[in-house]
């Protein structure tokens, strides 16, 4: 991974940590819904690594559904709305749902998604978050199943992105500044 890694500053969750903690977060998952049915909701693209690791740490028969959802900005009369850009395949009602994020940062994303789920009759709605940006908060949203708290720094990697790429970097590394300087 040099040329992925030659951008970053420095390295903050491992991938040995996140195998770790993620293998964790599937057992508490596996311990707390044994005959439910769940739906596991990827939020894409930031979820995929995420969710392909967690939901093979699942020893349940899950379904598996995703969306694509974009925050409006603050400058839009929508504030504070989701924009829902790909919705989900099959109907939720009666199904107890796992929504799998890569991080939260403001809430505002997880903080209107959560309701409308409720809304279409979904048994339950839970989150399963592996990193989050505590100080950037919000909005108040319970998380169930957090893997990491992390300081408010330009991270990378494990499906967060910037400017769409680093997705792909098997760890979440903090990004060199003069990256997004140059641009
Ligand atoms: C990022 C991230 C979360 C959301 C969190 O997604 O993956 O989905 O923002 O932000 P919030 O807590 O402030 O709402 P983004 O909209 O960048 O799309 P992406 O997943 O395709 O990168
Ligand atoms: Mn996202
Ligand atoms: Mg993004």
């Amino acid at each position: 991974m040099d040329n992925l890694m030659k951008d970053i500053r420095k390295v903050l969750i491992t991938r040995e940590q996140l195998q770790k903690r993620v293998a964790e977060m599937g057992q508490e998952i596996t311990r707390d819904y044994q005959g439910k049915d769940v739906v596991l909701v990827g939020i894409l693209k930031g979820a995929m690594p995420f969710l392909c690791d967690l939901m093979r740490c699942i020893d349940l028969p899950v379904t598996l559904d995703t969306m694509v959802v974009s925050s409006y900005g603050d400058n839009t009369v929508s504030s504070g709305s989701i924009n829902i850009k790909k919705d989900l395949d099959k109907d939720i009602r009666g199904k107890h749902v796992i929504v799998v994020e890569d991080i939260i940062d403001t809430g505002i994303t997880m903080d209107s998604l959560v309701p409308l789920l409720k809304k279409r009759g979904a048994a339950s709605v839970e989150l399963a978050i592996c990193l989050n940006k505590k100080e950037r908060r919000e909005r108040d949203v319970f998380v169930k199943y957090i893997g990491f708290d992390i300081p408010d720094e330009f991270i990378v990697g494990y499906g967060c992105d910037y400017a769409e790429k680093y997705r792909n970097l098997p760890e979440v590394g903090v990004l060199k500044p003069e990256v997004y300087v140059r641009g």
